[in-house]
């Protein structure tokens, strides 16, 4: 059964202006229980707009959002659950907080949901192991912190309402290496146990190769290829075609196939690589 589905999803920008811009045009897809889904798509291609979408913080012009089989914008009333059981970040989420305290922060989703208070400190608590931050930020400003810090709590105040899916637009953009791997690991980890639907947006491939069970590609609002990562990362000159790339790994793996003439088999990660390598080389 699909946990989320999108039925000939429309959404435009500044409607019936001169300024309309076409934000998704007629996607179709269905993302399955326990699913790793990642985005790719050039800047402006559709992907924040769909997730926004996916989380009912817009509405559809035409088309349905399924949660669970259900159509999401079927009673009005109900679109603040859907908030909570598609949880989403948003791309650079430090601008958003608010909290006095790192605390504050992470505990206003649970508040809302109406849990009390010993269950949102556990919630809260909860997040922040997942979220990889230490008990001793409870306290601070959530403004005082580093920027890897500050995305993590960002993330934590989004996984402490136990959402069903969860979207992260672009988590690790802007961050060094050692944050990026940390916050990468916290999703993987958060994966694995709960087994949670994770759509996740980057513009890195590697990232995108390494975690997702099937990729999406958009571009100009449409959904282009919808696939599992090596069958998409094996389409390299409709990628370029679209400004975008495959995996360093790929390019290198791809080059020496060709030189010593073997069968070609898509290789996405470092991991893969090495496994074809002695496979094939030694
Ligand atoms: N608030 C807005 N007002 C008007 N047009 C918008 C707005 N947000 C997005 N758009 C337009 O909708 C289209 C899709 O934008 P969207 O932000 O979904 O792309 P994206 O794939 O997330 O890009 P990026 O990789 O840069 O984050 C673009 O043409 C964009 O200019
Ligand atoms: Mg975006």
């Amino acid at each position: 059964m699909s946990v989320i589905r999108a039925e000939n999803l429309f959404y435009c920008y500044n409607k019936g202006t001169s300024f309309e811009r076409c934000g998704v045009k007629d996607i179709n897809l269905s993302i399955e229980k326990g699913q790793i889904i990642g985005v790719i798509g050039h800047t402006g291609s559709g992907k924040s707009t769909l997730a926004q979408l996916f989380n009912g913080l817009i509405k559809p012009d035409k088309g349905k959002v399924l949660l669970n089989d259900k159509n999401i914008w079927e009673d009005f009333a109900d679109i603040r659950q859907v908030h909570f059981k598609v949880g989403l970040t948003f791309q650079y989420p430090e601008h958003q907080m608010f909290g006095e305290t790192v605390y504050k922060d992470i505990a206003f989703g649970p508040i809302n949901q109406g849990l009390s208070g010993q269950e949102v400190d556990i919630r809260v608590l909860e997040a922040m192991m997942f979220a990889k931050l230490g008990p001793e930020l409870l306290n601070r400003s959530p403004f005082d912190l580093s920027g890897g810090e500050k995305r993590r709590v960002a993330i934590a105040g989004i996984i402490a309402m136990k959402p069903e899916v969860l979207i992260l637009d672009e988590p690790t953009a802007g961050l060094d290496p050692v944050s990026k791997e940390g916050i990468l690991n916290s999703i993987c980890e958060y994966h694995r146990q709960t087994g949670n639907v994770i759509i996740f947006i980057s513009h890195v491939m590697e990232d995108i190769a390494r975690i997702s069970d099937k990729v999406m590609v958009m571009d100009k609002g449409n959904l282009i290829m919808y696939d599992a990562p090596e069958n998409i990362f094996s389409r390299r000159e409709e990628l370029n075609k679209m400004g975008l790339e495959v995996p360093q790994v790929t390019k290198i793996i791809n080059k020496v196939h060709n030189k010593l003439d073997i069968k070609h088999k898509c290789v996405i990660t470092v991991d893969g690589a090495v496994e074809d390598i002695i496979e094939n080389m030694c």
